[in-house]
C-alpha cells in the first residue's frame, strides 16, 4: 500500500509537473484544508528541496504566510550552504506580524544558520512616500538585494481571502471583485486568466523583477487553493512548485 500511495504521488508530480509547464513539482500527501500538519509537511518538502540547490553566500527572498511560516519552522541548518542570507521579498503587505515576511525571515535565517536583512518599510505607501523611500540608500541596498537574490521561495493565496486578511480598502477589493481574481501572490491579484486585476502598491520584489535565472519556488496546498495556483501560474513566473494531494488532485480535475 505503501509502494502504491508513493507511485501515485510521481504520477500526480509527473501530470502537474507536465500541466503547469515547471521544472520540478513536489506533492505531500493529504489536503492541508483538512489536516494542519500537511502544511508542515509541504514546510519540510521545501527545505529540503532548498538543500539540494542553495550555495554558500546564496540570498534567499521569502514572502509572508502561514505556508510560509510552516518553511521557516521546518528550516534546518544549510550546513551544505554557508553564510546564506534571508530577506523579505516585499513589504508587510498588511498581514498579521507572525505572518510577515520580516519576521518568518528572521527565525529562518536563524534556523539555517544563516544571516537576514529587514525592510522597515510601511506599505501601503503613496505614490509620493514610494518614491523618497525607495531612493533612500539604507532602503536602495536591500531592494537591490532582493531584486538579485538567487532563490525566491513564495505563498499563493486565494484572492479574495488575501484581500480581507490585509483589511484591503472597500474600493480595491470592489477592484478585485469586478476583475473576477481568484489568485494572489506578492501583492498581486489574478483572474483565472492569470490577468493581474489588481497590484497592491509595496516596495520590494516586483513580478517583472523575476529572471530566468533565478529559482522561483511556490508553495501552496489545500484543495481550496487549486484555482487560486492554477491562476498565478498562468503567466508562469516561478519554475517550482510544492504542494499537497489535495490541490495538486483538485488542479489536475479542472479543465
Ligand atoms: O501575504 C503574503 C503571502 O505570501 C501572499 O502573497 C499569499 O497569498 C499568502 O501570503 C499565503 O498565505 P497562507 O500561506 O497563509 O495561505
Amino acid at each position: 500500500d505503501f509502494i502504491k500511495e508513493v507511485s501515485g504521488i510521481r504520477v500526480l508530480e509527473k501530470k502537474l509537473r507536465e500541466k503547469l509547464n515547471l521544472d520540478h513539482v513536489v506533492v505531500v500527501p493529504g489536503d492541508s484544508d483538512e489536516l494542519p500538519w500537511v502544511k508542515q509537511e509541504m514546510g519540510r518538502a521545501c527545505v529540503h528541496y532548498l538543500k539540494g540547490i542553495l550555495e554558500s553566500n546564496n540570498t534567499i527572498a521569502i514572502t509572508g504566510g502561514t505556508t510560509m511560516a510552516a518553511v521557516a519552522e521546518m528550516m534546518t541548518p544549510l550546513t551544505g550552504a554557508p553564510d546564506c542570507l534571508f530577506v523579505p521579498a516585499r513589504g508587510g503587505l498588511g498581514e498579521r506580524v507572525e505572518n510577515q515576511a520580516n519576521t518568518i525571515c528572521v527565525e529562518m535565517a536563524r534556523k539555517a544558520k544563516g544571516d537576514y536583512r529587514l525592510l522597515y518599510v510601511p506599505d501601503p505607501l503613496s505614490e509620493d512616500t514610494y518614491h523618497s523611500i525607495t531612493s533612500e540608500p539604507s532602503i536602495k541596498e536591500i531592494l537591490d538585494l532582493i531584486k538579485n537574490s538567487d532563490t525566491v521561495i513564495h505563498g499563493i493565496g486565494n484572492a479574495l481571502t488575501m484581500a480581507e486578511r490585509r483589511r484591503t480598502p472597500p474600493e480595491q477589493v470592489e477592484k478585485i471583485k469586478q476583475g473576477h481574481g481568484v489568485g494572489e501572490a506578492f501583492g498581486y491579484y489574478f483572474n483565472q486568466q492569470g490577468e493581474i486585476v489588481h497590484k497592491a502598491r509595496t516596495v520590494g520584489l516586483q513580478l517583472e523583477d523575476l529572471t530566468d535565472s533565478q529559482q522561483v519556488i511556490a508553495v501552496a496546498g489545500g484543495e481550496s487553493k487549486a484555482r487560486a495556483i492554477a491562476s498565478y501560474f498562468k503567466p508562469g513566473k516561478s519554475n517550482v512548485l510544492i504542494t499537497d494531494e489535495g490541490a495538486a488532485q483538485k488542479l489536475l480535475r479542472e479543465e
